[in-house]
């Protein structure tokens, strides 16, 4: 198996993109929230396992240039790429090595992150159980891992479909796409199969077959990988984001009746999927031997920084002071002092909820960058090189930004060398179409000028 998995990723270099739930900006906050003070990510060893070609380490690696990063995937051609971009972006304290997780004996001591993001339910129970087992030897005493995966609850409606075209294929229908369209000719249009299979569709032969159809799909039950994490002598502190564990489209009322019922924090969760039917998690892990509080204080929310999230009326005063100061994030203080005659502990438990609903964003440390786009525009190195490679760009808060193939020419021109009336010229001349002025507000609005 390691071989099927080897052979598609050398083959198809898996595309290019950030993932905000693994930055440790966010994963920090939840494990302060699930009892841990974890290392700051500003001066730290951070690992990445699976990083493909670098996109979501490389940006992370320029953002603290104190911190030492590595990263390692299989694929030997995306590892290159890895080298190449961090090299032409002149980041230096990353490196990347083509390696196997079951052979990578790391120097240089512990780590204090460990991402394994998109890895865990694509690869054999094995290289699961390596994963979990590593993880436990490798991590410093207060270190988190964010290891993503699929829940089981969610995917339950594909896996038959997968089952049949795989059958189809066996018959000796050929690819993926065409065994898809010979079951979707089978299917009723009324079969609940049939979303599942237009979906599929759209997807396409390239997601498809790193996706739905990689050589492992294997979904679990969040239990199941909470069992095995404490196996490994891990402890699960909930998702990475700490606005995931109680998502906003989960009403008030559903939640209190849930809580009445079940008691059991696990549980509780289990069921949250069940209501959803969720499809992925990421979860934070620490050593079970790591030092972690028994009881959170709430207090633990002044140390953070804020934004504004998903809208909701229960946060509405603390939400017009957030957004007064966006797209900046906000100290404790700031808040503060835009809510004139709150009590300080009232707020304290708004924005805790706040924070666990997804309605107020934090993250440990502020970010810096020029809200109004600036005279002569410069994209930071990484997002220049990415531009001139037409590829998702990473803004500030660690989200990919893809953009149609012809503004990649105007984002390659963004080197702090041209004034914004020669970009605007140029937009005029390559994309006519585009609304150059609210276009460039909104890259500044997404933190792309610092
Ligand atoms: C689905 S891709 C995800 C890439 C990236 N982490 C992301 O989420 O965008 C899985 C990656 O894990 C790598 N991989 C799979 N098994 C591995 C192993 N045993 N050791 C190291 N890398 C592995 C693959 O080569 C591939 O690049």
């Amino acid at each position: 198996m390691p071989d099927a998995i080897h052979d598609l990723y050398q083959r198809l270099v898996y595309p290019p993109m950030s993932h905000p739930l693994s930055d440790p900006a966010v994963s920090s906050v939840a494990a302060t929230l699930g009892g841990l003070e974890v290392p700051h990510p500003r001066r730290a060893r951070i690992l990445e396992i699976g990083c493909s070609s670098g996109h979501n380490l490389i940006p992370l690696a320029q953002r603290w240039p104190e911190s030492r990063f590595t990263g390692i995937d299989l694929a030997e051609q995306a590892i290159r790429d890895a080298g190449l971009r961090a090299a032409a972006a002149g980041i230096g304290n990353v490196d990347f090595h083509a390696v196997d997780l079951r052979d990578f004996e790391p120097a240089g001591g512990p780590f204090d992150f460990i991402i394994a993001h998109g890895f865990f339910s694509w690869v054999s129970d094995e290289a699961k159980v390596a994963l979990l087992d590593f993880c436990r030897k490798h991590l410093s005493p207060s270190g988190i891992s964010t290891i993503s995966f699929n829940l089981e609850c969610g995917w339950k409606p594909r896996l038959p479909v997968i089952a049949k075209v795989r059958a189809i294929q066996q018959a000796g229908a050929g690819d993926v796409v065409s065994s898809l369209g010979i079951l979707r000719s089978v299917t009723d249009s009324r079969d609940p199969e049939m979303e599942v299979i237009d979906d599929m569709l759209a997807k396409g032969a390239a997601i498809l077959a790193c996706d739905d159809f990689a050589p492992v799909n294997d979904p679990w039950p969040l239990h199941r990988f909470v069992q095995a994490a404490s196996s490994a002598g891990l402890r699960w502190l909930g998702e990475s984001d700490p606005g995931e564990n109680l998502p906003a489209a989960l009403s008030e009322e559903f939640l209190i009746e849930l809580r009445n019922q079940v008691r059991d924090p696990l549980a509780f969760q289990l069921a949250v999927d069940e209501a959803l039917g969720r499809k992925f998690r990421s979860g934070v892990l620490c050593r079970d031997d790591a030092p972690v509080a028994g009881r959170v204080s709430l207090e633990k929310v002044i140390g953070f920084f804020y934004r504004a999230g998903k809208e909701n009326p229960a946060v509405d005063e603390i939400a017009r002071v957030l957004r007064a100061s966006a797209p900046a994030c906000v100290p404790w203080s700031e808040l503060m002092a835009g809510l004139p005659g709150h009590d300080a502990k009232s707020v304290t438990r708004q924005v805790f909820d706040g924070i666990t609903r997804g309605w107020i964003r934090p993250r440990i440390e502020p970010v810096g960058f020029v809200a109004e786009p600036p005279e002569f525009p410069r994209l930071d190195s990484f997002n220049l090189r990415c531009a001139g490679e037409s590829l998702p760009l990473v803004d500030v808060w660690h989200q990919p930004c893809a953009f149609p193939a012809a503004h990649y020419q105007i984002l390659a021109a963004m080197d702090g060398g041209r004034r914004l009336a020669g970009l605007a010229a140029l937009s005029r001349s390559s994309c006519p179409d585009l609304d150059f002025g609210p276009w460039l507000r909104h890259l500044a609005g997404r933190g792309f000028f610092r």
